[in-house]
């Protein structure tokens, strides 16, 4: 099977011992299953079946250039935030025409990069934004291909800080104002309305509010429809959440079905943008205990990853699940806070976990390999992790660990 399981007691990545891993990379990396991300991709795909489809991997999730690749060879389609994400794609051989680039805060120069390398459609967030869209476009001569992202104003039942289809959210268009969008993208010769696009949240552990939130985009297309204006493609987003300790995500099929039975006879294609489900469960971050201390009856376990390398507990109390590399009898075993050596309280990986644990361990923080690296820092001036992708039966790192001098680099320049 694909990814993480153990065997004979060790905590193994498409079956390559992760103290082997640490023993050649060191500790704290992140270390990531080619198998089990090309398997995510390949049933993601798979599951709308003959229906035109397009999946475009969240870049932010896992933005390393090695996972890009891994997926452009899959001939996945990327959904973009920024010039630095572009730059990340193409260099990993992704293809610019299957890309979309979503975000409320495109620059003009990002306009203008995206535009130069042929992307596939801009998920535009506001008027104005449609309009600078629309003079670089024509100033570069060619018609930019836009969807317009709609905020179907659904509750996607999720972390507030990653919940993005709300009215009171910053993100897409009120429902109400898309249709003067269309009508102006219509009327314009810089610009061709490709699509339709919303993206709701993240982590959702029920489908309804997708099919909501494509209910609303539908009513949408039907309406422009009857104004003789067609778009091609619907775009629903990400949002598909995965188990980081008891959630039941939506299944794939059913989810899936949900989505083309409402499409229906419409000559609809569907775009994703799925970045958690595609990579955080391929992901594990592994650190080694440096210290056991006791505060007036708290256990704690020091151990030498921090929030600066996995922000996700400390920013959204989020659980991920905590193992032994080598497992050991549970006897032992006491609760314990698994802290980095930053100074914050918020400095936890997990917290009250019953674990066997003693300084010198090698121990595995599971799900971490969607807004894992991605997301981390050199807070305290700490390096920022190595990556390693275990990949054809080989452990290879993709990004070597920050040194000293990489951080110091830009800013020795100042020093007068
Ligand atoms: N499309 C757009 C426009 C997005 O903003 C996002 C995520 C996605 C797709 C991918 O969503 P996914 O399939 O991964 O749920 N840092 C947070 C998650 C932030 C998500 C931001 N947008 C976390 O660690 O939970």
């Amino acid at each position: 099977m694909p990814g993480f399981e153990r065997l004979q007691g060790t905590l193994c990545v498409d079956g390559e011992p992760l103290d082997h891993v640490a023993a050649r990379f060191g500790t704290p990396t992140y270390v990531y299953s080619g198998a089990l991300i090309r398997a995510r991709y390949i049933a993601f795909s798979n599951a709308f079946g003959s229906h035109r489809h397009q999946v475009c991997y969240a870049v932010k999730a896992n933005s390393n250039l090695s996972v890009l690749r891994l997926l452009a060879e899959l001939g996945a389609g990327f959904d973009i935030v920024s010039g630095g994400e572009l730059a990340r794609v193409v260099r990993a051989g992704g293809d610019p025409a299957r890309v979309v680039f979503s975000g409320v805060g495109k620059t003009a120069h990002e306009i203008e990069q995206a535009l130069e390398a042929g992307i596939g459609c801009f998920n535009v967030e506001s008027e104005m934004e449609l309009d600078r869209i629309e003079a670089i476009a024509r100033t570069h001569g060619v018609q930019a291909p836009v969807s317009v992202r709609v905020n179907p104003d659904v509750d996607a039942k999720t972390h507030p800080y990653i919940s993005t289809g709300l009215k009171e959210n910053k993100f897409g268009v009120p429902a109400g104002a898309v249709m003067g969008l269309y009508r102006r993208i219509e009327n314009s010769d810089a610009l061709r309305a490709l699509g339709i696009d919303c993206h709701i949240g993240s982590q959702l552990t029920d489908i309804t509010p997708f099919l909501e939130a494509l209910d609303r985009l539908l009513e949408l297309v039907d309406a422009l429809a009857g104004e003789g204006i067609s778009v091609d493609h619907l775009d629903l987003g990400g949002g598909l959440g995965v188990r980081y300790a008891d959630e039941t995500p939506p299944d794939l099929e059913a989810y899936a079905r949900g989505i083309t039975d409402r499409i229906g006879r419409r000559p609809l294609a569907l775009f994703f943008e799925p970045g958690r489900w595609i990579v955080g469960d391929a992901g594990a971050l592994l650190v080694r205990a440096e210290y056991l201390k006791e505060n007036e009856g708290r256990g704690f376990l020091v151990v030498d990853g921090a929030m600066n390398d996995l922000l996700r507990p400390a920013l959204y109390s989020a659980w991920h699940e905590i193992e032994l590399v080598e497992a050991r009898d549970e006897t032992g075993a006491r609760t314990l806070d698994i802290v980095g050596p930053v100074c914050e309280s918020a400095d936890f990986l997990g917290k009250e976990r019953l674990l066997p644990a003693r300084p010198g361990d090698l121990l595995a923080v599971r799900s971490a390999g969607a807004y894992g690296f991605g997301m981390s820092s050199n807070y305290n001036s700490r390096n920022r992790a190595a990556e390693v992708l275990v990949d054809d039966g080989e452990a290879r790192m993709v990004r070597r660990r920050e040194t000293i001098d990489d951080q110091l680099a830009a800013e020795l320049e100042g020093l007068a």
